[in-house]
């Protein structure tokens, strides 16, 4: 349920546009970078398209605490540990924005969540990897992270005002996530031999499912042309990986690190690094759910799930406690 219908209660009811006029004076303002707002007018295909991108994304943030949050007890040291606490703090905070932000759009929270927990939700295949050695904590942050600065930038400028509204505070803060991955990565290319083969390994297998982040190569994303004419999306898939490489290569460059792609090289006449052809079958594999470690990932959720259950029920009676008490006054 939304409230645009609620509002007009007690008022004499107007003569209703018809629906290709409100579509018209709707895309209207999309095109000219108006923000759309919960009680706006919007097409019902725009409203379903934004719940299943933010839900899905937000699902991302609170999957995503999973694979850091294995290494927050083996963290080195108290300040790694301290930092990684704070980062994997953060991802819940963007999943909790991200739901409110759903919520807007007339969607219940519990729902959602629901819906990841029942396994019918998707979220970034990316975090169906495992985290096997504390170089990947490293990895994750300056490649992950860093891939979810790119796709999350243009963001800010998407044409719905909630979700415009919080990516601003979480590419901030994912800004923060890029550097202390980077340092990391940084520290032990620069340390032992030993610690130096972790970041390479880490680097290995954390190359590839970076790239896959960006989504399906463009002529294999059929619902894009559509965001792009919403302005839910600003750039292609393509677009935005290929950012990613050419800032990425030189970073790696500068720690000394080998990326893990044969073809790769510097393109003078494209101004762009061409890279080899992407294993879209691991991706696609992946999206199913049959990534390395995507059913231990979502057991982890429900067990958190059902670990929290007192906690929501002892807060529900309390406000409704509460509540009686106020009405008893
Ligand atoms: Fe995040
Ligand atoms: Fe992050």
């Amino acid at each position: 349920m939304y409230t645009q219908g609620l509002d007009s209660q007690g008022r004499e009811p107007e003569a209703a546009p018809d629906a290709a006029v409100l579509a018209a004076r709707f895309q209207a303002r999309v095109d000219a970078d108006e923000k759309i707002e919960p009680k706006d007018w919007m097409p019902e295909a725009y409203r379903q398209t934004l719940i299943r991108q933010i839900s899905q994304h937000a699902h991302s943030e609170i999957v995503g605490m999973l694979p850091e949050g294995n290494w927050i007890t083996r963290a080195p040291s108290l300040k790694r540990k301290a930092v990684l606490i704070a980062k994997v703090q953060d991802e819940g905070g963007h999943g909790m924005y991200l739901y409110s932000a759903a919520e807007t759009l007339g969607v219940e929270r519990a729902e959602l969540i629901e819906q990841l927990l029942a396994g019918t939700a998707k979220y970034s295949s990316i975090f169906n990897y495992p985290t096997l050695s504390w170089a990947d904590v490293g990895a994750i942050g300056w490649l992950v992270d860093g891939a979810a600065i790119m796709n999350q930038i243009p963001l800010c400028r998407c044409s719905y005002g909630p979700y415009a509204r919080a990516m601003v505070r979480i590419c901030k803060e994912e800004s923060f996530h890029q550097r202390q991955g980077f340092e990391i990565m940084m520290t032990l290319a620069n340390g032992t031999a030993e610690q130096k083969r972790m970041a390479q390994d880490a680097l290995n297998r954390w190359w590839w499912p970076s790239l896959m982040m960006f989504g399906p190569p463009d002529d294999n994303s059929p619902n894009s042309a559509q965001s792009m004419r919403w302005r839910i999306k600003r750039e292609t898939n393509d677009e935005i990986r290929q950012r990613f490489v050419d800032v990425t290569v030189p970073q790696a460059e500068a720690l000394g690190l080998t990326v893990p792609d044969p073809d790769l090289q510097w393109n003078g006449t494209r101004g762009s690094y061409d890279f080899g052809v992407i294993d879209w079958e691991e991706f696609y594999a992946v999206v199913r759910g049959e990534g390395p470690v995507a059913k231990e990932r979502m057991r982890a959720r429900v067990k958190a799930w059902e670990d929290g259950a007192w906690v929501r029920e002892a807060a529900l009676a309390h406000a409704e406690k509460s509540a009686a008490r106020v009405a008893a006054e």
